[in-house]
């Protein structure tokens, strides 16, 4: 069968004044005084227990707009041992069946449930307009429409027969339950995770970041509305410790699709090898962690592009994009050109909530964020080995802001440089012009993380020289743009070394890891 043409969802611009704008706007007030009450879906019923827990906005601490009912390891049990009740009726749909489910949830999210679910990821993860335009509408509308295109095309690839003979592959879901466990910073990775397995025939528990509930009980919502069948996605809001235990020690756990922090991801994967002989197959690991994403100029780049890269790869959504470029190596030839530029675009950023869609910059998610960019920011300023240049400034009174913030290293192995900090804060390190070449090994030789990273430069040799040099410290590799903001179908996206098993989210690669794929021989 053929699938509707896959096209990626038109972005919408949000001009100041527009209908749009103000329509989205108006349905974060009303959101925003809702208080809204969540529950736990198993089984497709709603479940509610007695431990309610404050959702707060990181833009403003004290306003709560409603509460999650958080449930323990008996709901954990109930929802794995209905997703594999499930299972059975859920593998044998036929595929068009499980995918025109999906579909129609993208048509959902791109209709009537746009301004909802962007309005959602804006009061509860603290994005602005345009953040949240090419996140939980755009990327998770791509992510749906594409991986049902994958879906077919995969489907589809056939081995060849000699005469006498018909050879075939059939891929069945695998046989057990999955595990999809999803980060705060991405509504569309979240409704990724857990989807595209289940449209392979799998059935899911699917554990979001508590810090992403609001936005998560909207895509159930739709999922639902599509017409998902009971059981198929299973979503649980338990203690994140306590349910990897649990769950990984299940004989029918069968796969891992994780997202968030190396730290988790790595004991994780510990936990399914002490337990592996208790498994009756063995479970498929996909997972996307953490980054240290780097920028590059050459002495030959343009240093407008690079500033402007630097701005927008640094600091929208808070430097909390795994993406986000994190440390910059610039040439001294170069440097007072790029900081001037970044300096006059800097000047021009607006922090704030996001209901002012003229805010750049918003909260980061959290206290412990909060906290924890301070902290870098405060033994910046106090090191010998490196000073705040731009920003800099703390402010939890309302809301966790984070004032863009630019550090000037002079030791290229200064902590702001080498450690992940997911939050908007940007590490220079100035390297003499003639030092091109090993500036390149330095940058590949503190990369433990290899998610993306981008060089700036107008000249090819140099250009090839960074892309031999590099060739393992990004999954992304971006030629004179910023690193952040891969498209569904246009950029694959992930990393390898620390920063996961880079199997591109939103690509057939990433597909072929929810299939347990059965070769049948026929001779005649
Ligand atoms: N699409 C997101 C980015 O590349 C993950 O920033």
């Amino acid at each position: 069968s053929d699938v509707p043409v896959v096209l990626n969802e038109p972005v919408r611009t949000y001009e100041p004044g527009s209908s749009e704008v103000n329509n989205l706007i108006s349905t974060y007030k009303k959101m925003w005084n809702e208080k809204v009450e969540i529950p736990m879906i198993i089984n497709g019923k709603q479940v509610k227990t007695d431990t309610k827990v404050q959702l707060q906005s990181p833009q403003d601490h004290a306003h709560d707009f409603g509460f999650y009912y958080k449930g323990d390891m008996s709901h954990v049990d109930e929802a794995i041992n209905t997703a594999l009740a499930a299972r059975q009726k859920w593998a044998d749909l036929a595929w068009e069946q499980r995918v025109s489910i999906f579909l129609k949830a993208a048509d959902l999210f791109a209709g009537p449930y746009r301004d909802k679910i962007n309005a959602a990821t804006m009061i509860g993860q603290s994005k602005n307009v345009h953040q949240t335009e090419i996140d939980a509408a755009c990327e998770f509308i791509d992510f749906l429409r594409f991986n049902v295109e994958f879906v077919r095309e995969m489907y589809a690839e056939q081995p060849i027969s000699d005469e006498g003979m018909w050879n075939r592959v059939e891929y069945r879901p695998l046989e057990g339950f999955t595990f999809a466990v999803t980060p705060f910073n991405f509504t569309a990775i979240s409704g990724n995770l857990p989807s595209c397995m289940a449209m392979l025939g799998n059935v899911v528990l699917w554990k979001p970041s508590d810090k992403q509930i609001f936005s998560a009980n909207i895509i159930m919502e739709v999922f639902r509305e599509a017409g998902l069948p009971d059981g198929v996605i299973n979503m649980v809001f338990t203690d994140g410790k306590e349910t990897a235990e649990k769950v990984l020690q299940h004989p029918d756990f069968a796969g891992l699709h994780f997202t968030g922090s190396t730290k988790v991801f790595q004991s994780m994967w510990k936990q399914i090898g002490d337990n592996i002989h208790k498994y009756k197959t063995y479970p498929r690991i996909v997972g996307e962690t953490g980054g240290k994403d780097f920028v590059i100029a050459h002495p030959s780049a343009h240093p407008e592009a690079v500033a402007t890269g630097l701005v927008r790869g640094a600091f929208e959504y808070q430097g909390q994009k795994c993406s986000a470029a994190s440390r910059a190596y610039i040439p001294k030839s170069l440097w007072n050109a790029v900081k001037s530029s970044m300096e006059a675009q800097l000047k021009t950023i607006k922090i704030g909530s996001p209901e002012d869609p003229s805010n750049f910059v918003n909260a980061v998610i959290d206290k412990n964020s909060f906290e924890k960019c301070k902290g870098y920011i405060e033994r910046a300023k106090s090191s010998k080995d490196a000073e705040v240049i731009f920003g800099g400034n703390c402010d939890d009174s309302k809301g966790w802001f984070v004032e863009p913030t630019v550090i000037l290293a002079s030791d290229a192995h200064y902590e702001s440089i080498c450690e992940e900090i997911f939050g908007p804060i940007l590490s220079i390190y100035v390297y003499e012009d003639e030092d091109w070449s090993k500036t390149l090994k330095l940058v590949d030789e503190t990369s433990p993380y290899a998610l993306t990273g981008a060089v700036f430069s107008q000249d090819r040799y140099a250009i090839e020289e960074a892309y031999k040099a590099l060739e393992n410290a990004a999954g992304n590799f971006y030629i004179n743009d910023k690193p952040t903001g891969a498209v569904v179908g246009q950029q694959p996206f992930g990393g390898a070394r620390a920063s996961g098993t880079n199997d591109k989210a939103g690509s057939k690669m990433n597909l072929m890891r929810w299939v347990s794929v059965r070769t049948i021989k026929e001779t005649f």
